[in-house]
């Protein structure tokens, strides 16, 4: 099975090169790539175990490939790290929300990159703060625990910090999970004003409305790429019929394992 694989676009904000990644040995990503142009709204589409937060974990350097190459915004991942190109809202489930800490010092975070050791905050990191959490409609809560917050107003919070950070390139992974119709709508119209700010957001989601609604390119995976490139082109239901069968194509091409014998001789 080929991948169908866009032109790239004229500004790769993204550009993941034959990317593969392994958990001690079990291959979670094989060869991907792909890339995500300048002020776009991208969708990432795949099954439960697909390798869709591999990817994010890839891109922002948490997880180590065993080959590849990622460049963001023009720059090697590290130099795009370090220049706060980058940010992430990370799924849900993985964030210690015991963690001592109120939302506005969350948001403060953002900032962090861009002050000295001693992480003092200027004026300014305190304008970015107010700033961003007004944009998600939590400016009220900003003195509450984080943990203390419901699931949406969390992905609000992270929301606003990766505002904070000023990041051309945002990776969000599940932002729609479990929050309400009018958080959905809040985040939705916030994207395309990101959009519209010439930002490029990376999005993973269950929903296909999501892709359908306002996701100019998207980007189906089962371990690899299977498809990516404009919405109107790749959504297809061959594709996504492609997308959901459960062996992916590389794993057929895995050599089998001798048989071991495991009983007493
Ligand atoms: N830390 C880890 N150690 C070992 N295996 C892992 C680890 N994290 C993920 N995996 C495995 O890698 C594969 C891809 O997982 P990943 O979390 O990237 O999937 P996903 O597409 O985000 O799924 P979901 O839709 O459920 O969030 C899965 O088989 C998963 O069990
Ligand atoms: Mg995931």
């Amino acid at each position: 099975m080929e991948a169908v694989h866009a032109k790239p676009g004229p500004i790769e904000r993204i550009s993941v090169r034959n990317l593969s990644v392994d958990y001690h040995g079990i291959v979670a990503l094989h060869d991907v790539s792909l890339q995500v142009q300048a002020s776009s709204l991208c969708g990432l589409v795949g099954m439960n175990g697909a390798g869709k937060s591999t990817l994010f974990k890839a891109l922002m350097g948490f997880v180590r490939p065993s080959c590849g190459s990622i460049v963001i915004d023009g720059l090697p991942l590290r130099q795009a790290r370090r220049s706060q190109a980058v940010a992430y809202v990370p799924q849900m489930e993985s964030v210690d929300w015991n963690f001592p800490v109120n939302v506005g010092n969350v948001v403060m975070m953002g900032r962090y990159g861009g002050m000295n050791l001693l992480r003092i905050p200027r004026p300014r990191d305190h304008r970015a703060v107010r700033k961003s959490l007004e944009r998600v409609d939590l400016w009220s809560l900003r003195d509450r625990q984080i943990g203390e917050l419901s699931g949406g107003q969390r992905k609000r919070a992270f929301l606003a910090r990766a505002l904070a950070q000023g990041a051309s390139v945002l990776l969000l992974d599940e932002p729609f999970a479990g929050v309400d119709i009018r958080t959905e709508k809040l985040m939705i119209q916030l994207f395309e004003q990101f959009r519209a700010e010439g930002r490029t957001l990376l999005i993973s989601t269950h929903d296909f409305s999501h892709v359908r609604g306002f996701c100019d390119q998207v980007v189906l995976i089962n371990k690899t790429v299977m498809a990516y490139g404009d919405t109107s082109e790749v959504f297809t239901e061959e594709n996504l019929a492609r997308t959901f069968s459960t062996i992916p194509p590389h794993d057929l091409a895995l050599p089998v394992e001798d048989e071991v014998w495991l009983g007493e001789a």
